[in-house]
């Protein structure tokens, strides 16, 4: 569906369920799908352990098992009604909902990428159109699906001085490098906060390492990160993405006989030196972090110590750095109403500037 019209903007709230699995992300904005109009309230629903159990469960499942699953629709379904549940969280009324949707499974070189989410549940509990399936037309283009978030951050930075980079730290890190010339280069870096996660929630028994400071009372055992960067992901140019599993088996071979503090010190260099390896074509003048991994103060220490520019925290420009990637799927629903691309060959490796998102309409 395209929808051409001249100055019309859109209220839109933006759903997103990063490879944490730490919950939902909900933000209410209004867009025209080019310009940010308006920022509104964000909110978070946390999900319950058993949830992001059986989420975890379904990241290992995903390979073997088919869309008609019984344990894959019975998560759908409570995936489904607890996006329901944040979009009234917002408070808001809203004329379209993005919905990004879990990833369980992302593999790009096989033109597939899985985000499970029922629309048409959704629209129907919400009262509000759904846009979603976001990444599905990319990957199928030959696309790397992933990261979607450029032109979000284009449009965010707008006014800020070029060169700049973003960094955005989920459960798998990504970079925007925005240049002085209009030009975008975006890539998943590699792990962000997924491997610390799962350590701290084997050794600590919380769903994270707060504040990072599990990781700060290790050391970096160097022999195991090299080991760690050795993966030829890190190697590859940009575009490229990744799957939250990827370096599930080499972590576990680096982090064997490490105390579980080396271990998190190790992991959280890992992540840190894979944000800032990527080559950069230009000095970026600051570098700014969204995402959970801003609150790790580990991570946030270890790239000060690598950029030889200001980091920031995206609350420096304003930005509200746990709502940024649902404030992107508000504008990207938006961007998907209008026809307009989503990704662009520097973002995904798409061959051209491509749309995507697929409209599901209320039926009550
Ligand atoms: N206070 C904190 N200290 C350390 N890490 C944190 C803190 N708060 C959140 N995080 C990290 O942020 C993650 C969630 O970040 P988020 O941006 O939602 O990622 P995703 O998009 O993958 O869901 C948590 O899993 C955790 O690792
Ligand atoms: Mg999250």
């Amino acid at each position: 569906m395209t929808i051409q019209t001249q100055g019309q903007s859109w209220r839109a709230i933006g759903l997103m369920s990063g490879t944490s699995l730490d919950g939902i992300d909900a933000a209410w904005l209004q867009t025209d799908g080019e310009r940010i109009i308006q920022f509104g309230p964000a909110a978070t629903l946390l999900y319950e352990d058993d949830m992001r159990a059986d989420l975890r469960r379904l990241l290992d499942l995903a390979p073997r098992i088919g869309t008609d699953d019984p344990f894959l629709r019975a998560v759908e379904q409570r995936l489904t009604r607890d996006h329901a549940l944040a979009v009234g969280l917002t408070g808001q009324g809203a004329d379209i909902i993005g919905f990004h949707g879990q990833t369980i499974l992302h593999q790009p070189e096989h033109h597939r990428t899985w985000q499970i989410g029922d629309a048409a549940l959704l629209a129907r509990l919400a009262r509000i159109p759904v846009v979603h399936d976001f990444r599905a037309a990319d990957v199928a283009a030959g696309g790397q699906g992933a990261p979607l978030a450029p032109i979000f951050h284009a449009a965010l930075a707008a006014n800020l001085p070029k060169p700049l980079l973003i960094v955005n730290i989920g459960g798998v890190a990504n970079i925007t490098f925005l240049g002085e010339d209009g030009e975008i280069i975006a890539c998943d870096t590699g792990p962000g906060n997924g491997p610390l996660d799962d350590l701290a929630q084997k050794y600590l028994g919380t769903p994270y390492d707060k504040d990072g400071a599990f990781a700060a009372s290790g050391r970096v055992n160097p022999v195991r990160l090299a080991a760690l960067l050795a993966h030829p992901y890190f190697a590859a140019p940009p575009p490229k993405s990744l799957d939250r599993l990827t370096f599930s088996a080499l972590i576990a071979q680096a982090t064997a006989n490490l105390s579980p503090e080396d271990a998190a010190a190790t992991l959280a260099a890992f992540s840190a030196t894979a944000i800032t390896a990527v080559p950069l074509p230009a000095l970026p003048q600051q570098v700014l972090v969204s995402g959970g991994g801003r609150h790790n103060a580990t991570l946030m220490r270890l790239l000060r110590q690598a950029f030889d520019v200001p980091v920031h925290k995206v609350e420096a420009v304003g930005w509200h750095g746990d709502a940024l990637e649902a404030q992107c799927f508000a504008f990207l629903a938006v961007r998907s109403l209008r026809g307009l691309p989503l990704s662009l060959p520097g973002t995904t490796g798409v061959p051209r500037p491509l749309t995507g998102g697929r409209y599901q309409r209320v039926i009550l």
